[in-house]
């Protein structure tokens, strides 16, 4: 089974966030499939189309660069306000210029969204779904990420998921995940394939 390098965007910037425990977990319970690595985005500098010249801020290169190089991309996120942190909304602006060069055009992704509230991030997680439409990236649909309930007590002390129907999702959507990485870019490749072999086939 193939191995795919996964970028993790987490949305929260607190030392003991929810939702890095739960991207960490998603790592944890898929490790063997999912070569994942976190993108920190609080040191970034703030989004200003100004300064997008050839020449811009090392923070936003290093973060294209990362987010350039992985097959796929997890986000992780809370909800402030019932819609994106702010942070993360300067991240994806990032990512997503100059125009025409977007680091997330085609990756196929999943969003998820945890908190101690009952309706999990809904709002955040269907806010960050409208803007990847936008971006061109295939997000899974199934299963739905809403984690709600989510609190430091969801984990030990390792911050490991204690057993529980929160864990037997996660498990889920750590599958899902691997699933859709590999259903998308093996679809891709034989579209890819196939498309060469016709031309291959045409008369000069
Ligand atoms: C500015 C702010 C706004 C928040 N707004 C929401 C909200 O709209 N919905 C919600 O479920 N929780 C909200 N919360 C509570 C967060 O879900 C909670 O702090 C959560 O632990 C943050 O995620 P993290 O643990 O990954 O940092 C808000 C918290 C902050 C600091």
């Amino acid at each position: 089974m193939a191995t795919y390098k996964i970028a993790i965007i987490v949305g929260s910037l607190r030392k003991d966030s929810l939702n890095r425990k739960i991207a960490r977990s998603i790592c944890a319970l898929r490790g063997d499939n999912l070569d994942c690595s976190m993108v920190e985005i609080g040191e970034l500098d703030l989004y200003n189309q100004d300064i997008d010249t050839d020449n811009p801020p090392a923070s936003w290169k290093r973060f294209r660069e990362q987010v350039g190089a992985a097959d796929g991309i997890l986000f992780c996120t809370p909800e402030y306000n019932r819609g994106v942190p702010g942070v993360l909304k300067n991240a994806i602006d990032i990512g997503s210029r100059p125009y025409g060069k977007s680091v997330f055009d085609q990756k196929p992704a999943a969003i998820v969204s945890a908190s101690p509230g009952s309706i999990g991030g809904f709002g955040a997680n269907h806010q960050l779904r409208q803007a990847c439409v936008f971006l061109n990236m295939p997000v899974m649909q199934q299963p739905e990420a809403y984690l709600g309930h989510v609190t430091d007590d969801s984990f030990d002390a390792d911050g490991c998921l204690k057993e529980g129907p929160l864990k037997e999702l996660v498990t889920k959507l750590a599958h899902a995940f691997h699933d859709w990485v590999n259903a998308i870019l093996r679809a891709r490749e034989l579209l890819l394939h196939d498309a060469a072999k016709e031309q291959a086939k045409e008369p000069a």
